[in-house]
């Protein structure tokens, strides 16, 4: 079975201050639960307080990813931190999030090349893909999604699925209160799945986990867990809330204990 994979995905939020009480409140709910063992928890703060993150979260079980990397190692990238520069501080990063995309103009090509960044590095990438309200109203979200998923993986390799994460969020589920159904987002669970089965295997594409991100909440966590082909989600408003967080985790730790 996968371990169930919660990541929390802080963005342009939290000062410093905010930001180290979050951990520590964190660090402090997570830690008191045993079943914490049957979850990865992955906090992706902004890239400043990773340093510090990084010290609290040391002998906990709790992973640091990165919301962004540059794929070029080093060179004359005014403002980009290159996924060379983050692999001794995380595990994760983030990479093609829907407002990476939309706002920063990311195509599918660099979102590519900054996953084959990852892996070189030892970083394993959250994928993020997903279809926006104009393409979902025009029936377009598989055609979307199989694009986004095959463009994402066109520089990995089998072997490295293990490795890798994706992260399904349809862009108007994001931020907006209104959830995807749990259902519907299992089925595109699975066909994130079949498209990287038709290119490496059933096997191979076994090993990839998979989330549902957009709107998570402790009350709805449990209908996107629950889906065969949904491994964990990515959060971002509710992250930023220890106790709502902590409560996402423990419900995703009791579907990895097999409850
Ligand atoms: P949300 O964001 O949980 O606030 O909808 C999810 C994301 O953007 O990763």
């Amino acid at each position: 079975m996968r371990t169930p994979i919660i990541a929390g995905n802080w963005k342009m939020n939290t000062t410093y201050d905010e930001a180290m009480d979050l951990v520590e409140e964190l660090v402090d709910g997570l830690e008191a639960r045993e079943e914490s063992d049957n979850v990865d928890v992955v906090l992706c703060p902004p890239f400043l307080w990773l340093f510090s993150a990084a010290e609290y979260l040391e002998d906990t079980g709790i992973q640091l990813g990165a919301q962004d990397c540059y794929p070029v190692d080093r060179g004359a990238f005014t403002g980009a931190i290159s996924a060379a520069m983050l692999a001794d501080q995380c595990s994760y990063v983030i990479v093609g999030h829907s407002e990476r995309r939309t706002l920063f103009g990311e195509t599918d090509d660099l979102v590519a090349k900054k996953a084959a960044a990852a892996l070189r590095h030892g970083l394993r990438p959250i994928v993020c893909v997903g279809e926006g309200l104009r393409e979902r109203d025009a029936g377009e979200t598989d055609a979307t999604v199989r694009r986004q998923v095959e463009a994402a993986f066109a520089p990995v390799e089998g072997g490295q699925l293990a490795e890798c994460v994706v992260a399904y969020e349809p862009v108007w589920a994001i931020g907006s209160g209104r959830a995807a159904d749990g259902a519907e987002a299992g089925r595109v669970g699975a066909l994130i799945r079949e498209t990287l089965a038709a290119r490496f295997g059933a096997a191979a594409a076994g090993q990839v986990r998979i989330q549902y991100g957009g709107s998570v909440t402790g009350a709805n966590i449990a209908e996107f867990i629950g889906q065969p082909e949904i491994d964990g989600a990515l959060v971002g408003g509710a992250s930023l809330n220890a106790a709502e967080f902590i409560r996402i985790c423990a419900i995703a730790a009791r579907h990895g204990a097999g409850e």
